[in-house]
This record gives C-alpha cells, sequence and structure tokens, in this order.
C-alpha cells in the first residue's frame, strides 16, 4: 500500500500514535450532496474525526457545493451540527477552527456553468491560500440521474484536469446502475472525465473494520484456512438485517429493494473475501483478481422460484411500537412490489467450493439490526457417545460479526460437568471490545482517508461491480415476472418462503 509522506509539522497529530500512521498529504475535498443524510451523518462527522485523530493535514480543505443559498458560515454551522450530533470523537475546539478555516462554499445548480466556474476558481485560490498543491477529490454524495451532469461540468470547467504533479479523484456512491447494462452506462459516463485509477467507488462495508479482519483471519492465521472448503464447511450463511424501516428514502428506496440496495454491493463482497483464494499480495489489483474469480464462479439455482425468496413488511408492532408496513409508508404505492427483504441460494463452481451452498439475506424491520457471516460444518463423522449424549450437540461454526458487538464467535461441543459424557454446545468469542479497548473507526473514515492518499484496495472495480449485476439480474428479471413479496412481520426474521427455501435443503436460518 502507498503511504504519503508524513508532514512533520502536523500539530493535531499525536506523536506517540503509532497505529494508524498514514496521513493523508496536502488536498482538498469537494462534496456534492452536502446537504444530505449521507453527507450529514456520515460523510461530514468522518471528516471531523479524521482531523481529531490527526490524519489530515493542516492544509485540508471542504468544500460544500449545492443549492441552498447559504454563506461559507451558514455552511459551516451545518457541518458543526452533524459533527457535534454524529461525530465518534470528541468535540475539540482546537481541531474545529483549524478544520472550518479550511471551509468553502459554492452555491450553484448542476447545470449552471457559472457556479461550476466559480468552484473552479474557489478550488484554485485553496491551492494559493490553504496550500491544497493542485490535489482534489469530488464525492459525488447525490442521486445517479445527476452524475452525468456533475461529471460533464467537471470536465467542462477544467476540474477534472490533473496537472502534472497533482492529482484529480471521483468519488461516487452506490447504487453503481440498477443492473449491468445502467451499470455499464453510467461507468461510459465516469469513465469519459476520469481515468480507472482516479475513480473510488464506495461500498462502505469494505471500509469496515471487521469485514477487514475477513482477510486478517483467513490469511494471517494456520488455523482455518485447512478447514475453509468443501470437505469441511456444510454451507455458509450472510445476514444483513436491519431493523428499521425505509424512514424518509422512498424516493431511493422504491423500485430499488434490499437486493439492489445491499446484496448486489454489500453482501455480494462479504461472499467474495469469504470465498476467495488468497491473493498474492493486499495490494488493489491482487485483491480485486482473486474476488472476481470468486463473482465469476457464483452459480444461481435452477429453479430461482425455489432457490430465491423476497417479503414486503407488514404493518404491526415491533420493540413495542406500532410501525406502518411498507406500503403504507410515505411516498409508497399500495400496489408496489419492491422488497424489502431478500434471500437466494448461491452457490460458487470451483474446487474449493464446490456443493457448498452460500445462503444470503437482507431486509429492513427484522429482529434486530445484525450482521454476520456463519461459516457453518458438517457434523462429525462418528460420535463415541452414547445415544442421547449428544443431542444438543449442533454443528461447529465460526461466525463474523460484523456488527454490533464486532468480533467472531467460535462455536464447538464441550463436555457438560458432570459424572456423564454428555456433550452441548458453547461459544468462545473474540470481542474488537475487550482484545483492542477501542473504538474501531467508522468506515467512511478509512474509505475518504483512503481516497485522500490514492489508495485503492478497499474499493470495487467496475470489474466487480459488472460482475455482481451479472449475479443478481436473471433474479431481479425473474421476480419482476413472477408473482409478488409475500408479507412478512416486523420484527420478524423475514418471509416463511425463505425459511421454507433452507428447510429443503434439510437447514435452517441461525438465529444472529
Ligand atoms: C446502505 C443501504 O448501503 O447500507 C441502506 O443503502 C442501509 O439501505 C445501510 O440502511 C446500512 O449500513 P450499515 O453500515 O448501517 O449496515
Amino acid at each position: 500500500m502507498s503511504t504519503a509522506p508524513t508532514p512533520p509539522d502536523n500539530p493535531l497529530r499525536d506523536p506517540r500514535d503509532r497505529r494508524l500512521p498514514r496521513i493523508a498529504g496536502p488536498a482538498g475535498l469537494v462534496i456534492f450532496g452536502v446537504t444530505g443524510d449521507l453527507a450529514k451523518r456520515k460523510l461530514l462527522p468522518a471528516i471531523y474525526d479524521l482531523a481529531n485523530r490527526g490524519l489530515l493535514p493542516p492544509s485540508f480543505a471542504l468544500t460544500g457545493f449545492a443549492r441552498r443559498d447559504w454563506s461559507t458560515e451558514d455552511f459551516a454551522k451545518i457541518v458543526h451540527d452533524a459533527v457535534r450530533e454524529h461525530a465518534r470523537t470528541e468535540f475539540s475546539e482546537r481541531t474545529w477552527e483549524q478544520l472550518a478555516s479550511g471551509f468553502r462554499f459554492v452555491q450553484g445548480e448542476f447545470d449552471d456553468d457559472a457556479a461550476f466556474d466559480t468552484l473552479a476558481e474557489t478550488v484554485a485560490a485553496l491551492d494559493a491560500e490553504r496550500g491544497t498543491g493542485g490535489n482534489h477529490a469530488f464525492y459525488l454524495s447525490v442521486p445517479p440521474r445527476s452524475f452525468p451532469l456533475v461529471l460533464n461540468q467537471l470536465k467542462r470547467s477544467g476540474l477534472s484536469e490533473p496537472t502534472t504533479d497533482a492529482w484529480r479523484r471521483v468519488i461516487i456512491e452506490k447504487p453503481f446502475g440498477h443492473n449491468l447494462e445502467s451499470a455499464r452506462e453510467l461507468d461510459d459516463v465516469v469513465s469519459e472525465v476520469f481515468p480507472e485509477d482516479s475513480v473510488f467507488r464506495i461500498d462502505h462495508y469494505l471500509g469496515k473494520e471487521t469485514v477487514q479482519n475477513i482477510l486478517a483471519m483467513r490469511f494471517a492465521n494456520q488455523l482455518f484456512e485447512p478447514v475453509w472448503n468443501n470437505h469441511y464447511v456444510d454451507h455458509v450463511q450472510i445476514t444483513m438485517a436491519e431493523d428499521i424501516g425505509i424512514g424518509s428514502r422512498a424516493g431511493y428506496y422504491d423500485g430499488i429493494g434490499a437486493a439492489r440496495d445491499v446484496i448486489q454491493n454489500h453482501l455480494l463482497q462479504l461472499l467474495a473475501l469469504t470465498a476467495m483464494e488468497e491473493p498474492f499480495s493486499f495490494d488493489a489489483g491482487s485483491l480485486r483478481r482473486e474476488k472476481e474469480k470468486v463473482l465469476s464462479a457464483v452459480r444461481l439455482g435452477d429453479d430461482l422460484a425455489t432457490s430465491t425468496a423476497r417479503g414486503q413488511y407488514a404493518a404491526g408492532w415491533q420493540g413495542g411500537e406500532h410501525v406502518r408496513g411498507y406500503h403504507e409508508e410515505d411516498g409508497i404505492s399500495p400496489d408496489s412490489v419492491t422488497e424489502t427483504y431478500a434471500a437466494m441460494r448461491l452457490e460458487v463452481d470451483s474446487r474449493r467450493w464446490a456443493g457448498v451452498p452460500f445462503y444470503l439475506r437482507a431486509g429492513k424491520r427484522l429482529g434486530r439490526r445484525v450482521t454476520e457471516i456463519a461459516v457453518v460444518f458438517k457434523r462429525a463423522p462418528h460420535l463415541p457417545f452414547d445415544l442421547g449424549s449428544s443431542g444438543e450437540l449442533g454443528q461447529n461454526a465460526i461466525v463474523f460479526r460484523v456488527q454490533p458487538d464486532e468480533g467472531v464467535t467460535i462455536r464447538f461441543g464441550a463436555k457438560v460437568p458432570g459424572t456423564a459424557m454428555e456433550v452441548r454446545d458453547v461459544s468462545m468469542d473474540f470481542g474488537y471490545g475487550n482484545a483492542f479497548t477501542e473504538n474501531s473507526p467508522e468506515a467512511y473514515e478509512r474509505l475518504i482517508l483512503d481516497v485522500l492518499l490514492g489508495d485503492p484496495p478497499l474499493f470495487p472495480h467496475q470489474r466487480e461491480v459488472e460482475l455482481s449485476w451479472q449475479i443478481l439480474d436473471p433474479i431481479t428479471e425473474f421476480w419482476e415476472s413472477h408473482g409478488r413479496p409475500e408479507a412478512y412481520r416486523p420484527g420478524s426474521w423475514g418471509t416463511a418462503g425463505s425459511d421454507e427455501m433452507l428447510a429443503r435443503d434439510g437447514r435452517r436460518w441461525r438465529m444472529p
């Protein structure tokens, strides 16, 4: 991985902190969509947290671009509120003042040439006044339909053009299209303006510590790899459950649904990391190559009616509160067939994984917020115990607890104390909180820092995006022409159809 030179005079950096010695060099970040939910809840707090951890240089500048008629002070107030409400680290006046002195705001519409000319002047002035050195990243936190307009404006105004010793980068947020074709169209627009190595596609799951830990667990240890194959693994379950509904996101979510929203990206990335071969090194090219091999080898069930399931949350009680059904949510039509729950059975056609099903499920308004990957092992071929004394022994499992309660659980059988040889399931836990006594950085902290450093391993390549759509497209097309989502109770774990999908294979979903 590349490392930027450490500026010797960064007053915000604690010299004793040796854990993340990678500090961004001089740079500016321009955010489009700065008034949106993502910016307020994640991006702005992450920028503050990075500054507070001493990982941004004193010359760092942040420019907001939006339609609102704001002054830079108004913009600073919005950032301040977002930081106060959502930042992970403590508020420090010193950090804030240093950071806020690099704020700029440019008002305009995306089709307004003059506004982009002003933006270009603002960015150039930052190089002169603040020392951003010509290095600028543009964060498109805007609906995909606005991408072409913004990208063309960046080109027209010369903002996308790097100079000899400075860089220009673009950060794009999912959805990267809604199927393979539209993903390609989108990429054509992006690659017209920025070369591939300047494009950073965000899948924020890859920024999560626990997700990166899948690689550490698998490839730093000798313990797991020998059993990581179809000789020992019975099946894998990947769950991403949320207890919230769609909230005020009807405009984004309806017509998209759970499969496109999170399976196409987050869950397929988790599958790829769990199933991939050891990369030659952890550089972006080697990592992506191995992930691409897995994604290319994914096979759907022959009958999509029995190897997939989908649902929509109904109205009901959840956590002592009456919640609306999907059809009653603001902005959702009563006959919408968008799924809020999706489950599927996939296989990976490789020597390592042949015959091992990967079950994926994701949904809103489920029992609780939890994301985990459970690698479930086959039963021991022979149990030399009396009949009945191992009745409570389940299948061994290794569970990556992505969130909350980040860690890893290993489940295995142990002797129950007493005179009889009775065996029962127990768990052994690794928890980040206990082991490292510090909170993990937010995914967006890591990812924004990596963009500024120009470090690409945690960003999916266009090829991965396309392979993921190739997996999903037949499923969403099948759903469009067959039936409709099944209703499920809020606070439950999804649809009856999804339970039946596993039951047909003689298995059941874990209770996460
Ligand atoms: C986003 C989805 O990518 O991930 C949202 O668009 C979802 O629908 C969110 O709520 C969940 O992220 P996290 O980090 O809370 O698991």
